[in-house]
């Protein structure tokens, strides 16, 4: 399912008060079962752009288009109820949202709310648990026993039970180690593929970019600054650090090396296998 924003323009209201524009007039299409990235510097609106696909942050002007359901100003209810129906939202630190007395409980919640009968959203739950690596037996106990890692992996099984087209998380792998971040990412990254979402997460950690997304979208001050393959993203290294961003380890030392043998490489490397490949066929290793 696509996702489509059209001179979108967005901004917090707390009672009278209203901030300054956190997104300007941002457009923009993420195709149909893409997988995105969207990184940028600390308060240029990641968080806003991905809370505007399921109707938390509403536009104050322009439109966003979820499939066929049009969220606007005028008329948010109905379409944001239907888009929440179709976009599994994950928020940043999301284990802290789970409340319920068991996992499966807590699993089960949204499914209910979405009208599935007890029955159906218990064997949906089964199915879940096991698709993000844990065990059935944990569905009876109380998600507050769990580690760090299973309670992230806990909810984001709460949000595949409802059965996402799309799929939106907010840095999904922030605060776990190296090897559970690459479970959660390696995960995210197999239901996108078997299930055929599409898939928006927010990074700021630029080789989690470099190893499962297609695309990225490089926000700025509340706009759209690059959109396109991750290969053209790190193409060019100063504009990269002008948009206060890393490059990812491989195309770091790509760049390094080729300095250093005053050589050009033929091509952008993402991960060390490529640019080890790169350097044989080239006749450098
Ligand atoms: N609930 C809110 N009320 C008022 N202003 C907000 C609210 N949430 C975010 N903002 C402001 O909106 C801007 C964009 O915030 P946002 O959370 O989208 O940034 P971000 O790119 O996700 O940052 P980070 O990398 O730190 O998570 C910031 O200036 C922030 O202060
Ligand atoms: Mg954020």
């Amino acid at each position: 399912m696509q996702i489509r924003l059209d001179t979108v323009t967005a901004d917090y209201r707390v009672g009278p008060i209203r901030s300054p524009k956190i997104l300007n007039a941002v457009s923009t299409t993420v195709k149909s079962k893409s997988f995105s990235a969207v990184v940028g510097h600390t308060g240029s609106g990641k968080s806003s752009l991905l809370k505007l696909t399921n109707g938390l942050l509403l536009p104050t002007s322009g439109q966003v288009e979820i499939g066929d359901h049009i969220i606007k100003s005028e008329n948010p209810k109905k379409s944001v109820k239907a888009a929440r129906k179709k976009v599994g939202m994950v928020f940043q630190f999301p284990e802290s949202q789970l409340f319920a007395e068991t996992v499966e409980k807590d699993i089960i919640f949204g499914p209910l709310n979405f009208g599935m009968s007890v029955e159906e959203a218990k064997v949906i739950a089964k199915e879940v648990i096991v698709q993000v690596g844990l065990e059935v037996s944990i569905l009876k106990k109380s998600p507050f026993s769990l580690s760090g890692g299973q309670k992230r992996r806990v909810a984001i099984a709460g949000i595949l039970a409802m059965n996402p087209d799309i799929l939106v998380l907010d840095e999904p792998g922030a605060g776990l180690d190296p090897k559970g971040k690459k479970e959660i990412m390696s995960l995210i990254r197999s239901w996108h593929e078997e299930k055929g979402l599409t898939t928006i997460f927010v990074t700021h950690d630029m080789d989690d970019v470099a190893l499962y997304a297609d695309e990225v979208i490089v926000m700025e001050k509340g706009s759209i600054a690059f959109q396109g393959t991750v290969r053209d993203a790190f193409r060019d290294a100063d504009r990269v650090r002008n948009w206060h961003l890393e490059l990812p380890e491989a195309r770091r030392f790509q760049l390094k090396l080729e300095k250093e043998k005053a050589v050009s490489l033929p091509r952008v490397c993402l991960t060390l296998n490529e640019l080890a490949d790169v350097l044989i066929e080239v006749g450098l290793a």
